[in-house]
């Protein structure tokens, strides 16, 4: 894979659209596999990790048919059984692990390859485990799958979550929503994209009530026909604009939005200083005055979303004064810190903390993007920076942003797509 070759210093102006939320695609491809019946999926971000989901199903026996860009026909009818054993692509995604709860739920057991994802530090499943029990089974790891039966059959149960976990939240969901009676999942998320993927299921026949509170209901049905749906805008992509925009200064209008999923990013960029005006299914960011330092600690939704970290902390290393950041979800957040600092950023770390003080300007450098989101942010602070900045494995970027560079490029941002390493060390001069 190529480099991002990014002349930074200027401002950001102009309009953008956002593409559908990259975590409720992967969820809601995952859960045709519970529906018999077909399926007419619409705004799916064009990413690598949907082309890797798509391509479980079409191995399971699904037949998958693109429609257009963002519009994708899934029919899971004919799936040939609870064996979903595929290393080379589970590996991949986090989001594979929805495989768990949505063949269990189809088939009864459940054989499928453990999940791989961004390295963000220790991931465990003992959550999603301590559901699927409550739920009947019997779950066993060996030889790099995890397997799933129930001897007796499932049946319902009330499940209390020890720990906040989007991931469990929708396995229990999945795995329930065709057992008769009633499961109810106690502490659970309230992420968007879990009220996108209970919304899905209720268009295709499920009895899902509470998604977006903290008690969710599923009352089983016996069977899930097809529909239509249309996937929320991301939320996370929308927020990597904002970020942006407010590193660089400038005026830009965000459509394709839910102002409502935006509010715990914006309320703290308004802090720092930022112009922020709601324009129904739309957003215009502003930033023209110097960036205000602010304290961040994010939380499970509402809270500030764990993968707006590092964008954040781009606008940390900008703002007056001294800024701190603590990580309440994910052990290894702050590996970016680092690259942050060959771009002349003042930052301390101390586990789960990290402290910011601001400096005049960022400077262009060669990073490499660790994981999805800090590859976002080494993207802003490019923008941002005086010169040249060079960002390799931005594999992880192509992932989960749909289009990133011709979008930032759309706004005025000079970032150019360089396959070889004697094409940017070229452009990297020029
Ligand atoms: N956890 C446990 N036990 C469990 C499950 C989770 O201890 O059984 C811990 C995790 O180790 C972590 C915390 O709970 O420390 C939260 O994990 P959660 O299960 O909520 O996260 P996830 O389902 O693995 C999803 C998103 C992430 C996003 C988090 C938090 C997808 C595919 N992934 O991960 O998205 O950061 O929720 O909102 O939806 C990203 O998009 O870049 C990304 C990493």
């Amino acid at each position: 894979m190529g480099k991002y070759v990014i002349h930074g210093g200027h401002e950001l102006h102009g309009e953008v659209s956002v593409s559908g939320f990259k975590n409720a695609a992967l969820a809601v491809i995952t859960s045709a596999i519970l529906v018999e019946g077909t399926c007419v999926i619409g705004n799916i971000p064009k990413i690598s990790d949907v082309t890797v989901h798509l391509e479980i199903l079409k191995r399971m026996g699904a037949s998958v048919r693109l429609i257009d860009d963002t519009t994708v026909e899934i029919n899971c009818s004919k799936l040939r059984g609870p064996r979903a054993i595929f290393d080379d692509l589970t590996r991949k995604t986090r989001a594979s692990t929805y495989l768990m709860g949505a063949v269990l739920g189809r088939f009864g057991s459940a054989h499928v390859s453990l999940s791989g994802g961004c390295d963000l530090g220790s991931r465990p499943i003992d959550q999603h485990i301590k559901g699927f029990e409550a739920l009947g089974c019997n779950v066993e790891i060996k030889n790099g799958a995890i397997h799933i039966t129930a001897q007796d059959g499932l049946h319902p149960a009330r499940i209390y979550f020890d720990q906040r976990t989007v991931g469990g939240t929708i396995n229990v969901m999945l795995a329930a929503v065709r057992i008769p009676g009633q499961t109810v999942i106690e502490n659970a998320n309230k992420e968007p994209h879990i009220v996108d993927v209970a919304n899905f299921l209720n268009a295709m026949g499920a009895n899902i009530t509470g998604a977006g509170t903290d008690v969710i209901k599923v009352r089983g049905v016996r069977r899930l026909h097809g529909g239509i749906y249309s996937i929320i805008p991301d939320q996370i992509e929308a927020g990597t604009f904002m970020a942006a925009v407010a590193a660089t200064g400038g005026e830009i209008v965000i459509h394709n939005i839910i102002p409502k999923h935006l509010e715990c990013i914006s309320t703290k960029f308004e802090e720092m200083g930022v112009e922020i005006v709601d324009l129904d299914d739309s957003i215009l960011v502003r930033r023209t005055g110097p960036l205000r330092r602010t304290n961040v600690k994010t939380m499970p939704y509402p809270g500030f979303p764990t993968d707006m970290n590092s964008q954040t902390a781009v606008l940390m290393c900008l703002a007056q004064g001294t800024s701190i950041m603590t990580e309440s979800i994910f052990q290894d957040r702050f590996r970016y810190v680092d690259e942050l600092r060959r771009m002349g950023a003042h930052a301390q770390v101390d586990g789960q903390i990290a402290v910011f003080e601001g400096v005049e300007n960022l400077t262009g450098a060669p990073v490499r993007a660790c994981d999805l989101r800090a590859g976002a942010a080494l993207i802003i602070a490019g923008l941002a920076a005086q010169g040249v900045t060079e960002i390799s494995c931005i594999e992880y970027i192509e992932r989960g942003y749909d289009n990133l560079v011709a979008k930032f490029n759309g706004l005025g941002a000079g970032i150019t797509l360089v396959e070889d390493e004697a094409e940017a060390e070229i452009l990297a001069n020029a």
